[in-house]
């Protein structure tokens, strides 16, 4: 048997296979079941004892290197193969791109925006605090004991502990009057529930509060401030009246509405500070006053916008969203 001739047949075989299916092809001629080294090596029984020994050893080096041979050219062929196919399948680069859907701020998130750079222009700056609230920041420390019927008209979502959902921005007010020395100007946007839910009413609504305290502060101070936003917001030909109200944290108090279609919708409530909840809050009520404001920015784009439904603005329809 001539290996020498064998093995330059065999290896020539492989390292000229040009794709991947001639290359298993050839490999099973040589190595397979019944391939030409696999047939010689079951040959090699029959031979002479002398010549066994040489032909097996030459033989299983020859198997061996052609295995090698052949994994070699298949990465090789692979390589080829996945190069042709990125090259035949490249990108289109004149194809139109996918449409991105473009987002916008909610008409809420803008109403609040605008109120509060109005404020901030005016000196306010911005407070926050906590949604879900103690008993004492959202009545108590407002001066609404636990047996005043103010409290039953908030219509309140109590938690497992105690506490609740704040029901208005109000108790910013105090945490701010506790932690800080006057003169304060703040305001708080922030969200507020009630058990509430209509036309021009959602469980969920946000308040902006508005708090001011200096040696004196007054009531025309605070009408004053108002006038000017809302002339500022909606124009100075907005018809708008102050109504006399009562809130157990102000007196006096009063609420804003603004002429809307027929008839009149209240966007804000508003008094002095209550004495009590200065001294509450440890400021000295002789030396101080102050007045506070809660601002509906729904009720407020709902009038911007002439949107019937407060309901839509949390329906996150995007057909509604997007027209703002
Ligand atoms: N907290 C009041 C409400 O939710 C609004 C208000 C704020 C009134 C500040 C007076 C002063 O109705």
């Amino acid at each position: 048997m001539d290996i020498q001739s064998l093995s330059k047949k065999s290896k020539a075989i492989l390292s000229q296979s040009d794709n991947l299916d001639s290359l298993e092809e050839a490999q099973r001629s040589l190595l397979g079941k019944s391939g030409e080294i696999t047939s010689k090596l079951k040959e090699l029984g029959s031979l002479p004892p002398e010549e066994r020994k040489s032909a097996g050893k030459e033989l299983n080096i020859l198997k061996n290197s052609l295995q090698e041979i052949y994994q070699a050219r298949k990465l090789e062929l692979r390589r080829i193969e996945a190069d042709k196919k990125l090259q035949e399948d490249s990108i289109d680069v004149s194809l139109p791109g996918r449409q991105r859907k473009k987002g916008s701020i909610h008409p809420v998130t803008q109403t609040i925006a605008e109120i509060s750079s109005f404020f901030t222009s005016k000196g306010f700056s911005v407070a926050s605090g906590p949604e879900a609230e103690s008993d004492y920041y959202n009545f108590e420390a407002l001066n609404i004991p636990a047996d005043h019927p103010a409290k039953d008209m908030h219509d309140t979502f109590y938690l497992d502990n105690g506490d609740l959902l704040r029901t208005h921005t109000s108790p910013v007010q105090v945490r701010v009057m506790e932690e800080n020395e006057p003169p304060l100007r703040i305001i708080c946007p922030g969200r507020v529930y009630r058990k509430d839910s209509d036309l021009t009413h959602t469980p969920m609504f946000h308040q902006i509060e508005g708090l001011l305290i200096e040696e004196d502060a007054s009531f025309s101070q605070l009408k004053g401030l108002l006038e000017d936003f809302i002339s500022d917001f909606f124009g100075s030909d907005t018809d708008i009246r102050f109504r006399p109200s009562y809130f157990p944290f102000t007196e006096p108090s009063a609420e804003v509405d603004i002429k809307w279609k027929k008839g009149w919708l209240e966007i804000l409530g508003c008094g002095m500070v209550h004495p009590n909840v200065l001294e509450m809050a440890g400021i000295d009520s002789k030396k101080f006053t102050g007045f506070a404001f809660g601002l509906g920015p729904e009720r407020i784009a709902m009038l911007k916008h002439d949107i019937p439904d407060l309901r839509a603005f949390f329906e996150n329809d995007i057909r509604f969203i997007k027209q703002f």
